[in-house]
């Protein structure tokens, strides 16, 4: 298993989410959040193809009849070995289009079958960081006792946790029993990959817990990140109807109300990559000089632990940027 993923494949996964990233830096904060997105699958479609891979993409754009590049099914590649993908070229259209924090370009390659080929619906999503013991916090407690038990793991009274949570009407009931248990609430516009990546290094982040519905394709991704970096998460996919339902239904999912740990969700080997687009608590975002593009990624496996961190000078005239 631990030869599984050739290590190169790290470093090549990375010039995916770099030319996703790249791509995008022409329209970070111009109010077009669809021009950023298409920019950003384009160069990750073309780029996957120089990889010695034969990728099926198990997480990506959407259903082959809703999206022409990156749709779930996909082959990627030039041909290798067998790995199945979840991606999100641009995690964060709205953060992009509005040059707010956190946006990212993001993969995650793993064993075949390995990945939870989740439907785009909501999830309920909780997690935490490495270092508490296993069951700290559970998808099935109130928030508030969440809070408490991780106030104890952690030593500290509720007032020092610090949550995170989109805000949205849905989350407005969660808001008031974190606070009311005496956690301070931190809420972001969107971007829950990053959000949940943010609570593996609290002392840097500021943040401890992230809970809330966001969608179930990114929170495969945050699990991806989370079985390479430690940490506890939960999930439970959200169906608002029938046609949800039926999605699910497709991508073989019978049991609606399974509560998901993040082994359900990442259960092998997995190489985890992102590329800052925007300013983040994570990455820097996409930068140009006159001479070059650059970008701030991370590329890390679950096998081996290994964290890289990566800012690369891409040198305009040369590539013809
Ligand atoms: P996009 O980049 O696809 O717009 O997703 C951003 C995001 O905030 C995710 O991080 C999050 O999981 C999801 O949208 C939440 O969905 P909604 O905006 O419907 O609440």
């Amino acid at each position: 298993m631990g030869n599984w993923l050739d290590r190169a494949f790290a470093l090549e996964a990375v010039r995916v989410t770099e030319a996703a990233a790249i791509a995008v830096v022409e329209h970070i904060g111009r109010g077009d959040e669809h021009a950023a997105d298409h920019a950003a699958v384009e160069a990750m479609r073309r780029t996957f193809n120089f990889l010695p891979i034969t990728g099926t993409v198990v997480i990506g754009e959407g259903e082959r009849d809703e999206a022409p590049m990156l749709f779930i099914g996909e082959q990627v590649g030039s041909g290798g070995l067998d790995v199945d993908i979840a991606l999100d070229p641009l995690e964060g259209t709205a953060l992009t289009a509005r040059a707010l924090p956190n946006a990212l370009a993001v993969l995650a390659m793993a064993e075949p079958g390995t990945l939870l080929n989740a439907p785009d619906v909501y999830m309920e999503k909780v997690a935490i960081g490495p270092g508490f013991p296993e069951g700290t916090v559970d998808l099935d407690r109130p928030i508030k006792d969440n809070i408490v038990s991780l106030a104890k793991a952690k030593g500290v009274h509720p007032r020092e946790i610090t949550a995170l949570m989109l805000e949205r009407p849905r989350h407005e009931k969660y808001i008031e029993e974190a606070r009311e248990a005496g956690a301070s609430v931190r809420l972001i516009t969107d971007g829950d990959v990053a959000g949940i990546i943010a609570t593996t290094s609290p002392a840097t982040t500021g943040i401890d817990i992230y809970f809330g519905q966001g969608g179930a394709p990114e929170g495969v991704l945050a699990a991806s990140a989370l079985r390479c970096l430690g940490g506890q998460m939960q999930g439970r996919l959200v169906f608002r109807n029938d046609d949800e339902r039926e999605r699910a239904v497709k991508w073989g999912i019978t049991d609606f109300e399974r509560k998901y740990t993040l082994h359900d969700m990442a259960s092998g080997d997995v190489i985890f990559a992102a590329t800052g687009v925007t300013d983040g608590s994570m990455l820097r975002g996409v930068r140009r000089n006159p001479d070059y593009i650059i970008t701030h990624s991370v590329v890390m496996r679950s096998t081996s632990g290994t964290v890289r961190w990566v800012e690369a000078h891409h040198a305009r005239r040369r590539n013809g940027r």
